[in-house]
């Protein structure tokens, strides 16, 4: 995908179909000024209100006028008063697939009035563009290596046009950073669909290795006979059942001083979570090739920040594991040690992420970082409580929780507190280890996720924790932007949380 900004007329653009963006308040107006301009090409449709500028509605007008195309898209932002980041990202998201559905691969899309959005919403320049470049690119994928015939046929010029000069370069930059924000989810969402034949954690790790010089960060991988010697009987517990050892990745960015304290990101890197011996049903198993999304959620937003750069240090750790039944599987009983000393008790194998969470929250400390938040499709009990719209966010520090839930809003990549009391804590008491891994069936599932990890990162550090397991993937269709399959949930917020902690 080749994309630009031009302050240009949209007359002057050269694309197979141009949109022009409408509020639903100043449709009529806008509607007469581009009949002129093209010549009473819109009288019709002036005469029946066919179109009216209403939310995510679209209409493709074929025109006369002395431009390459003859169409012209007429794409509804809805009332102007009412626009917002959201609104903006799903009305270009609809035209571009609009587009798509006609098997145009170059497109033009009006920049609405900047102005006028940042008095309404509040936002910046930044984030206005952030979200109309995203809204299109966002819409654009689909994963679709594996078929022998590719139906999907993505945008493959894209020029973002208005013909004011304001703000000029503001939205050139934030088109340029909106491409790299957008291509790092697009990585993350690769990885989350990527079937689990094609990604052990053997081929997860030498994937992020190549990924990792392209984009300009450092890895280290673990195998499993160095994760075993430190140690880390999470990771080598949950893997010992698999015919596919087990990784443990560390990935740096420094964009600050050495001596500056890191922000830590953990992912859950389970390539295929089967339950181990508390196996799971088979309805639905298939989805658990994407149980490595908080991992691809720190990967894609490691992309991003090393070509944003922001001025802040990053470490990021992925425990990868494949978690299968066979004879030399973790069995419901067995004690296992994380890497700090803490004893563990596998009370349910299908309970897995914490147990490799637990190594790296521990692994985390070593690092002093300044926080770490962790991502991971922990708990079916989450999916229970939000849908597929938000993600759970327990932790120890308010502080945290509150900038993640204002990345969160600011995103649409929202997340919503559960608390850690310490009454659950009992429940999580074991009659032969310091910890069970599970709690008492179908009681705050959620919640006793959180509080396992708790007890590992305890107050090493300001600590937050993200239940993604319902955001991280859709089985249909979400929104016209978040698109069917991994959603790569987690790479924006990321990215506008570390933005926010730099300096
Ligand atoms: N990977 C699953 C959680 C999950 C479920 C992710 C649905 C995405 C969609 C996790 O490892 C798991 O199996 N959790 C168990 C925990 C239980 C045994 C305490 C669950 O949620 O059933
Ligand atoms: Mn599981
Ligand atoms: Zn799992």
């Amino acid at each position: 995908m080749k994309i630009k900004f031009e302050v240009k007329k949209i007359k002057e653009i050269k694309s197979d179909v141009v949109a022009s963006m409408i509020f639903e308040d100043s449709a009529e107006s806008k509607l007469q000024w581009l009949n002129t301009l093209f010549k009473g090409s819109l009288e019709t449709l002036m005469q029946t209100k066919d179109f009216k500028g209403e939310p995510n509605t679209n209409s493709v007008e074929y025109i006369n006028g002395d431009i390459r195309t003859n169409r012209l898209m007429l794409a509804g932002l809805g009332k102007s008063k009412e626009i917002t980041l959201e609104k903006i990202r799903n009305a270009y998201a609809t035209a571009a697939q609009k587009i798509n559905s006609l098997k145009l691969t170059s497109a033009g899309f009006e920049v609405p009035d900047i102005s006028l959005i940042k008095t309404v919403t509040n936002n910046s320049v930044s984030d206005i563009v952030g979200a109309i470049t995203e809204g299109v690119l966002l819409s654009q994928y689909c994963f679709n290596k594996y078929y022998s015939k590719k139906e999907f046929v993505p945008l493959e010029e894209i020029i973002f046009f208005t013909d004011s000069p304001k703000y000029q370069k503001e939205i050139s930059d934030a088109v340029k950073e909106a491409k790299i924000i957008s291509d790092a989810v697009f990585t993350a969402r690769d990885l989350g669909n990527e079937p689990s034949n094609f990604l052990t954690p053997d081929i997860f790790a030498e994937n992020v290795k190549k990924m990792s010089t392209k984009a300009g960060y450092s890895v280290t991988v673990f195998d499993e006979k160095k994760i075993k010697q430190l140690n880390m009987g999470g990771i080598t517990g949950v893997s010992q059942g698999s015919e596919n050892p087990p990784r443990f990745l560390i990935l740096q960015y420094f964009g600050s001083s050495k001596s500056e304290k890191p922000f830590v990101l953990v992912g859950k890197g389970v390539t295929f979570d089967s339950g181990g011996i508390s196996l799971k049903p088979g309805q639905g198993m298939a989805d658990m090739k994407m149980d490595m999304c908080g991992a691809a959620a720190v990967v894609g937003a490691f992309e991003a920040i090393s070509r944003l750069k922001p001025r802040i240090n990053v470490i990021g750790l992925i425990p990868s594991v494949e978690n299968m039944p066979s004879g030399k599987a973790i069995k419901p009983g067995d004690v296992i040690t994380s890497y700090s000393g803490t004893s563990m008790e596998v009370d349910n194998t299908d309970a897995e992420g914490r147990l490799i969470l637990a190594d790296a929250l521990d692994y985390a400390a070593n690092y002093k970082p300044k926080a770490v938040v962790d991502a991971a499709t922990l708990t079916g009990a989450v999916v229970v409580c939000f849908g597929h719209l938000v993600a759970g966010v327990m932790g120890t520090d308010k502080e945290l929780i509150t900038k993640i839930f204002n990345a969160g809003e600011k995103t649409h990549e929202r997340v919503w507190e559960l608390p850690l009391y310490e009454e659950y804590e009992k429940l999580t008491k074991s009659n032969v280890a310091d910890i069970i891994n599970v709690g008492p069936p179908r009681e705050a599932g959620s919640i006793m996720g959180g509080m396992f990890l708790k007890k590992f990162a305890a107050d090493k550090y300001p600590w937050a924790h993200l239940d993604i397991a319902g955001t991280a993937f859709n089985v249909g269709e979400n929104s016209a932007y978040i698109t069917k399959g991994a959603t790569g949930f987690g790479v924006r917020l990321f990215v506008e949380l570390l933005r926010n902690y730099s300096h």
